[in-house]
């Protein structure tokens, strides 16, 4: 310790303090004395010391009385109670209460000196844990306060890049349409285009123009899917229905485009959804089959139970995806390439939508595919409980 030590002797006999004194002053420590309970005691409130020597027996009460006020002073205060046979008993009490040693008297100045020093070691090692404790809470708080900042730079960092990239994808992705449509018209308007041609550019214009207004239903349709998903909006419905309900338009544009379109219905479990996010799954997987087939090729729609779900399967005799792409097709605009040449519209917002709604109800969507082979699309969902079915 880098102040002097300085050691309160409080007894009621002259004789003892003087002998401390004499054995602890040579030793470089200070010393001050009390003889009386009440003296001690204005000391230890006024002073600092790191030792106090204690007699058991004052005058005007028990020395014990002042282990409380020396705690609530420092608690680090070591105390040592210096006791004659006949205050033994009290001596004991007074290490219970919280004193540190007892020295017996009469006491040599080797002994004197030798429980000096442990005292002042415990008191030294008690100081210095605190410290580290101390040093340890506030490194743990550093760092969970760093640990925090870290966390809200990365979570803002994370999604001001996403929502920029998505911003910028969406805008991209609208410009094009929207390009087209404006040239369309101002050839339209300078009267460069003759008749026989103005009917083939207003009909690219419409297409261009729808388009545009699919891509803005996807991303409507994808920005309030968590809200479509929400019980207000579900009910127990067939999956069926919903499958057939949606087959009559899309059996159209297979057989329009030359290809073979066959339903199997298996069986008619029960779900408990949003009837309209159903319909989106049905019909996304099923043009996109259409889409990616060519002429010539097959699109198969399967519904079937097993054991707790409903499964659903679309395959087709189509481009396929590349294993590597596989996983890619349910992120957000993402396009195979193969998909790009056979068939430069459509936005990839589709089967993103498809897999949110379907983890949205708990289920889940795979993809198994071959590049020229063809593509299989299997999402399941699980089955209304029977207790659900009643309430239809
Ligand atoms: N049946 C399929 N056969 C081949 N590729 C497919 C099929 N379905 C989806 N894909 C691939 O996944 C991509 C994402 O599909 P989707 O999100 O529906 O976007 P989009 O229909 O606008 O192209 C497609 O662009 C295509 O590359
Ligand atoms: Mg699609």
């Amino acid at each position: 310790m880098e102040s002097p030590v300085k050691i309160l002797i409080i007894d009621d006999e002259v004789g003892i303090i003087k002998g401390c004194q004499r054995v602890l002053e040579p030793q470089g420590f200070t010393t001050e004395s009390a003889l009386t309970l009440h003296e001690g005691r204005q000391k230890i409130e006024n002073g600092t010391y790191d030792v106090v020597l204690l007699d058991i027996m004052l005058p005007d009460g028990q020395g014990i009385d002042l282990l409380a006020p020396m705690r609530e002073k420092d608690p680090d205060l070591v105390c040592v109670v210096m006791t004659g046979y006949a205050s033994v008993e009290l001596a004991v009490q007074a290490i219970k209460a919280g004193a540190y040693n007892l020295i017996a008297k009469p006491f040599s100045y080797d002994m004197l000196l030798v429980t000096i020093n442990q005292a002042l070691e415990k008191r030294r090692l008690s100081i210095e844990a605190k410290r580290l404790r101390a040093l340890e809470q506030d490194a743990a708080a550093l760092v969970a306060v760093a640990k925090e900042e870290l966390e809200r730079l990365e979570h803002f960092k994370k999604t001001f890049s996403l929502t920029t990239a998505f911003t910028l994808t969406v805008a991209h992705e609208v410009r094009a349409p929207l390009t087209a449509l404006q040239s369309f018209l101002l050839l339209l308007r300078k009267g460069y285009v003759s008749p026989d041609q103005q009917e083939k550019i207003i009909e690219t214009a419409i297409e261009r123009a729808q388009d545009l207004l699919d891509l803005v239903d996807d991303l409507m349709n994808l920005a309030t899917v968590r809200e479509e998903l929400t019980a207000p909006n579900r009910k127990v419905m067939s999956l069926a229905d919903s499958l057939e309900k949606v087959v009559p338009l899309l059996k159209t544009h297979a057989e329009d485009k030359g290809l073979s379109f066959t339903v199997d219905v298996r069986h008619r479990p029960m779900v408990t959804v949003n009837p309209g996010q159903i319909a989106q799954v049905w019909s996304n997987l099923i043009s996109n089959a259409i889409k990616y087939t060519h002429a010539g090729g097959s699109v198969k729609v399967i519904l079937e139970e097993a054991g707790t779900w409903a499964v659903g399967t679309v395959e087709d005799s189509g481009i396929g995806i590349p294993a590597d792409d596989q996983y890619r097709v349910f992120m957000e605009f993402y396009r195979t390439s193969q998909a790009k040449e056979m068939d430069h519209r459509g936005a990839g917002l589709g089967l993103p939508l498809v897999k949110r709604i379907v983890e949205g109800y708990e289920g889940t969507i795979e993809v198994e595919s071959a590049v020229g082979k063809g593509s299989r699309f299997v999402f399941k969902l699980p089955k209304a409980k029977s207790s659900e079915n009643l309430t239809t």
